[in-house]
């Protein structure tokens, strides 16, 4: 038996003895990186040294990364999907290539965690015109005693690895442990997904660059990144089932199971894991040194919807939703000592969560009352995109609710009319927004307008000074006297910082800078480097101000002309505003 911790010591150790440094996980909110929500890989922080850049621990390096995926989210329920899972990694920047990294993972496989060689089966890349077949690979696995029959030569659909569609890539050589199912026909292989072969363990050979024209470059240097599922070998090391059997999640599954009373089995056993799985996931989210709380947009709309997702499973299997709560308390404990974060940020999971699931679990109740009175009407086996944006908008069930619901009755739903529903709403309440704008601004214009341009240029200073890229607003409230923004940033500033945001705000007022404003998509603004709310999902056409190259944000405005109408800068005020939020006011003298 090996526990969590008992992997990722022995994992770290080993790699640590071949000349690895250590490193800590890096949150679940990507920095620097809008091309993804959330982490979602253990190279994904480490993408600029991939490419070249010299990183502090050296050429080697290896961690226990906490990742997001939610593009299986289907799956989950099943015995080894889920949306949070760790990812063991170790890496080469430019140092040893394939020949190495497969014999530190076949020694570690066979000698640190004794799995026998013969439930082990890999596969290569099959070659293509993009790159050669990895016969080098397979050679190796062979010297080591894999045979040949358990070697798979693979296409590109299955042995190439990318983060998204463009950026550092290359052919893999994955690992799979083989189970005690049959081969599902005579072709079965790792390609399918019948259950025989469970992956473990991805070795990618990263030596080219996709740009977003298709074709493919050579790095600078060849790396090497792996990754290897924590729960997934924890589970065929115990020979668990699945991925709920392990100590990160089998406390939650008993829970819940004795809580709803219920056999854990067919689709109460799916619902049970189900919610194991999202609470958890929101756990993390919520508790990240850069967490983030539902909302309507972009990351927190993830988070929302897997809150959203467990209230309903939960009513499903009769489990009060304040149970949900109580799982997430429990995964504190259980993470405390890997993930010291979610105990520090306990307040804010619980209160988030205990509001967002009480918000939700009073209209879930209505909407299927609603879902099922439309099914009644509802012609063709179709449900009209009004209908969904009603469900959304007035009982608040994420379309991706409502198309599960959809799916499992048998109906199709008009998700083009429903995002067209959506819009129309969205320029509704913009034009509603922006009349209370005009009109909150009749009376004092100018020293509202001036303080709202000021917190463009402190949000930038903050930056600079602090050195921490990922500082956003949290939330911003300007009076005719004072801005006040809340920004998420883990600790108090010092007064040495303090002073220099003032001066460094005051020297961009100083400097005159004219403040342009320009109408584009959110596409253009997100690829022009502009930071803000991105909120649309839909495509938008938003406002960015451009402040030299100071500042790029979008925003509704107004806006001074130029900074050198400002005033004088000074911070009135540094204080906690929520765990791992500050908050700034200020004023402008004339
Ligand atoms: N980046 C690869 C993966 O996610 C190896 O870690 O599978």
């Amino acid at each position: 038996m090996l526990d969590s911790k008992e992997l990722r010591n022995k994992y770290l150790n080993f790699f640590a003895s071949k000349g690895h440094t250590v490193i800590p996980s890096a949150s679940l909110i990507p920095e620097n990186d809008p091309t993804v929500l959330f982490t979602t890989a253990g190279m994904h922080p480490l993408v600029p040294y991939l490419l070249g850049q010299k990183h502090p621990g050296g050429k080697r390096l290896t961690d226990v990364q906490k990742c997001v995926r939610t593009g299986d989210i289907d799956e989950v329920g099943d015995d080894t999907h889920c949306t949070f899972f760790e990812m063991l990694g170790n890496w080469s920047l430019g140092d040893y290539f394939n020949y190495e990294s497969i014999g530190y993972s076949y020694e570690f496989l066979t000698k640190e965690l004794g799995i026998s060689p013969s439930r082990l089966a890999v596969s290569v890349f099959a070659g293509d015109e993009d790159c050669p077949r990895d016969v080098k690979s397979a050679e190796r696995w062979e010297e080591l005693g894999i045979p040949k029959e358990r070697i798979f030569y693979l296409p590109k659909k299955n042995n190439w690895w990318i983060a998204g569609t463009t950026g550092p890539c290359g052919p893999d050589t994955e690992i799979f442990i083989v189970t005690d199912k049959e081969p599902c026909s005579p072709e079965c292989s790792p390609a399918c997904d019948c259950g025989r072969y469970v992956e473990i363990w991805n070795n990618v050979f990263m030596q080219y660059y996709k740009h977003p024209d298709g074709t493919y470059t050579p790095l600078a240097q060849k790396n090497v990144d792996t990754g290897m599922g924590l729960e997934r070998t924890l589970a065929m090391l115990n020979g668990y089932k699945s991925v709920y059997e392990t100590d990160v999640l089998r406390p939650v599954v008993e829970f819940v199971t004795a809580s709803c009373g219920k056999s854990p089995e067919g689709e109460t056993l799916k619902a049970i894991r189900i919610i194991a799985d999202h609470i958890r996931t929101a756990t993390f989210m919520l508790g990240d040194e850069f967490g983030i709380v539902p909302s309507n947009v972009d990351r927190g709309y993830i988070l929302r919807r897997l809150i959203r997702r467990a209230v309903r499973y939960a009513r499903l299997i009769d489990l009060a939703p304040a149970a949900l709560t109580e799982c997430a308390a429990k995964y504190v404990e259980i993470y405390a000592e890997a993930y010291p974060e979610l105990r520090t940020n306990r307040e804010k999971i619980m209160t988030e969560l205990d509001k967002e699931i009480g918000k939700f679990d009073v209209t879930l109740q209505q909407g299927l009352k609603e879902f099922d009175k439309l099914l009644k009407y509802i012609q063709d086996k179709r449900m009209s995109g009004k209908a969904a944006f009603r469900l959304y908008d007035t009982y608040g069930f994420p379309i991706e609710m409502t198309l599960e619901l959809a799916r499992d009755n048998g109906i199709t739903v008009d998700l083009e009319g429903y995002e067209r529903a959506y819009n129309e709403h969205q320029q509704k309440s913009k034009a509603g927004a922006e009349q209370k704008f005009k009109g909150g601004l009749a009376d004092s214009s100018e020293a509202t307008t001036n303080l709202h341009t000021a917190t463009h240029i402190l949000l930038a200073a903050l930056r600079k000074v602090t050195g921490d890229e990922t500082v956003m607003q949290k939330g911003s409230n300007i009076t005719p006297e004072r801005l006040r923004v809340d920004f998420n940033f883990p600790r108090p500033l010092t007064p040495e910082e303090i002073k220099a945001v003032e001066a460094e705000v005051n020297g961009v007022i100083e400097a005159g800078i004219d403040v342009v404003s320009e109408e584009m998509s959110v596409d253009a603004a997100r690829a022009a480097g502009a930071i803000g709310v991105f909120g649309d999902r839909y495509g938008e056409t938003v406002k960015v101000y451009t402040i030299g190259d100071y500042s790029k944000e979008i925003c509704g405005g107004p806006h001074a002309k130029n900074t050198r109408d400002l005033g004088k800068f000074v911070i009135t005020k540094e204080q906690s505003s929520s765990a791992g939020v500050r908050r700034i006011k200020a004023e402008l003298k004339k």
